[in-house]
């Protein structure tokens, strides 16, 4: 994977390359020129290998996020193998697993959502990648790891490389690309002097950063580029922010077990961003349920995204659609943390899950605000 030029400047500000060399052709690789550096044992646990040749990481236990374009569409598959637990490919500590299903985005191929789900046949035990639902962390300066290509046209590597890349913003990128869709892709590399990127089979493999709390958070799925590292021609990710609810979903219905996928009744979500007033009226956000026969679980899950300086100020509830609410949480005002980033469990045995159920967020204390980022419900 990752080429990382002698003219590369990790972290350098896009296309704000200091004395950047004349810009050399793409295949300019010089004797000089490394690849990416090698990953550590362990440094990022969640990496996969999959066996048509790309990347991927651990979402759950069982489930590989990838890339849309390295599957061939849903249905059973047991066709693939993943390879992880490992930087060293022969490493004869390394664990491979079947797959047993594959989901590709129904919007796929068309849009910008080059994204997949590979069901293993088994859970592993590897810790696994969160995914970014918010855009707070769709800038500053990224990882990317992968065992493609270290150079344009070269091999794939035997052992994991990674490598930092700067984002580049999407007005930037649209002057490379004029086929980007800012929205669902998000751009990274070296604007003047390229050197450093992803590369030919390191597709669906993740792009990542630290988040507030110092965590790894996954913010892009390698996609495309035209070359690798060139100057003026970053490489292109799908944007998991712009995703993550609809990735949710479907995880939540390919579940963790085998045969086939949950009827997609059981889950929706809502990703329209909705402001919380401070110290106002509640706010609300529908979700529409269809095609369920019965009664919601007593196990029913609202998992919740909301970005907010201080999250005691909130009281929210689930409302099912015949009005009955279910307190989620409640105000504290002592519970001075940002934020609420939370899975509800409900017993909603009494409702019927068909219908629109409504997430009802209220800011009950002056001072601080935030929005309601996205929420799932699982019936
Ligand atoms: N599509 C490529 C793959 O299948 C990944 C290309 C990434 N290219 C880039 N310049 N970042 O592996």
């Amino acid at each position: 994977m990752i080429t990382v030029g002698a003219a590369a400047i990790l972290g350098a500000a896009a296309g704000q390359a200091v004395s950047a060399p004349p810009p050399a052709p793409a295949d300019d690789v010089t004797p000089q020129v490394v690849g990416g550096t090698r990953a550590a044992q362990g440094e990022f646990p969640w990496m996969v290998r999959l066996s048509m040749g790309c990347g991927g990481a651990m979402y759950t236990t069982q489930l590989v996020l990838t890339a849309g374009h390295c599957v061939n569409g849903t249905g059973n598959n047991t066709s693939i193998t993943a390879t992880l637990g490992v930087v060293d490919l022969q490493d004869p500590a390394r664990t491979t697993v079947r797959s047993n299903y594959v989901y590709r985005s129904p919007g796929y191929p068309g849009g910008g959502d080059d994204w997949a789900l590979i069901r293993l046949e088994r859970a592993v035990n590897v810790p696994t990648l969160p995914v970014a639902s918010t855009t707070a962390y769709d800038s500053g300066t990224f990882t990317v790891a992968g065992w493609g290509a270290a150079t344009e046209g070269g091999a794939q590597q035997r052992y994991l490389l990674k490598a930092n890349v700067p984002f580049i913003n999407d007005t930037q990128c649209a002057q490379a690309y004029s086929d980007l869709i800012p929205a669902e892709e998000i751009c990274a590399g070296n604007w003047s002097s390229g050197g450093v990127d992803t590369c030919q089979g390191d597709s669906g493999g993740p792009m990542f950063r630290r988040d507030n709390n110092n965590a790894w958070i996954q913010v892009g799925i390698v996609s495309w580029g035209i070359g690798c590292a060139r100057p003026q021609n970053p490489g292109v990710y799908a944007q998991t922010s712009y995703f993550s609810a609809a990735i949710a979903a479907a995880a939540a219905d390919l579940g963790g077990g085998g045969g086939e996928p949950q009827p997609t009744c059981t889950t929706q979500a809502n990703t329209t961003r909705v402001s919380i007033p401070d110290a106002g009226t509640a706010i609300t956000s529908p979700v529409t349920i269809a095609g369920c026969s019965g009664a919601a679980s007593a196990t029913s899950t609202v998992k919740v995204d909301i970005s907010h300086t201080y999250r005691g100020d909130l009281v929210i509830d689930l409302v099912a659609p015949d009005g009955t609410a279910y307190r989620l949480k409640n105000s504290s005002s002592s519970d001075s943390a940002d934020n609420v980033v939370a899975t509800y469990t409900v017993n909603a045995s009494s409702e019927q899950a068909n219908g629109t159920w409504r997430l009802r967020v209220q800011d009950v204390y002056a001072a601080d605000t935030g929005a309601l980022n996205n929420w799932a419900l699982t019936v």
